[in-house]
């Protein structure tokens, strides 16, 4: 199937007057770990993308700025809160290519390393990563609760070069 005619475009979510459509897309992403889903709060203090094929969303990305995994500050570092395609766009590629516009919104905005932390049991995230360049920089148990479970702490640093295609440019 070709996909060079489709639009790709990643745009800011407006808090909050998107909140419900946030809290919408975060409850059908993350359907298995509802004890993940992000709060309202939580949610103001992130920067976040609809990531929108052909005008339909298909996901999102949220950010915390200057900020380790452990949300202890760390200038210089974008830390990576959510990457999400909803269940029914899955396997198309579209999370390679919202982590490609990641990657390449932290260089553009001048960030030296990227972090991002995922459930031990999430295998597509952790592929995902690896896939991008990203490498494991260690785990935290009992990061994440209903159920328990470690942290697996994934990083790519951005000073030294690409690591990654980046293709797409980020437009917001
Ligand atoms: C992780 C996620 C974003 C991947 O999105 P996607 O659009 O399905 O990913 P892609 O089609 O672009 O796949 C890119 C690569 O990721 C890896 N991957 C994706 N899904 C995978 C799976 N189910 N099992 C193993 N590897 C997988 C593969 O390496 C794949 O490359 P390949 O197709 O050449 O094998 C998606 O599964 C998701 O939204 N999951 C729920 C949210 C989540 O857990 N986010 C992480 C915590 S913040």
């Amino acid at each position: 199937m070709s996909e060079w005619h489709e639009k790709i475009e990643f745009r800011k979510v407006i808090v909050p007057d998107e909140l419900e459509q946030l809290f919408e897309i975060d409850r059908r992403i993350f359907s298995a770990f509802p004890a993940d889903l992000f709060s309202a709060e939580e949610w103001a203090e992130f920067e976040s993308y609809w990531m929108i094929v052909d005008g339909t969303t298909v996901g999102c990305s949220a950010f915390l700025r200057d900020t380790d995994f452990d949300i202890e500050p760390r200038p210089g570092c974008l830390h990576i809160m959510t990457t999400g395609v909803l269940p029914e766009f899955r396997r198309r590629g579209y999370g390679a290519k919202q982590k490609q516009w990641q990657i390449e919104f932290a260089k553009q905005q001048g960030f030296q390393v990227i972090v991002t932390n995922t459930r031990a049991s999430n295998v597509a995230m952790i592929e995902l990563n690896l896939k991008m360049g990203f490498q494991i920089r260690g785990s935290s148990p009992h990061f994440y609760f209903e159920p328990d479970e470690t942290a697996i702490v994934m990083e790519l640093p951005l000073r030294s070069g690409p690591s990654a295609p980046s293709s797409d440019q980020p437009n917001a």
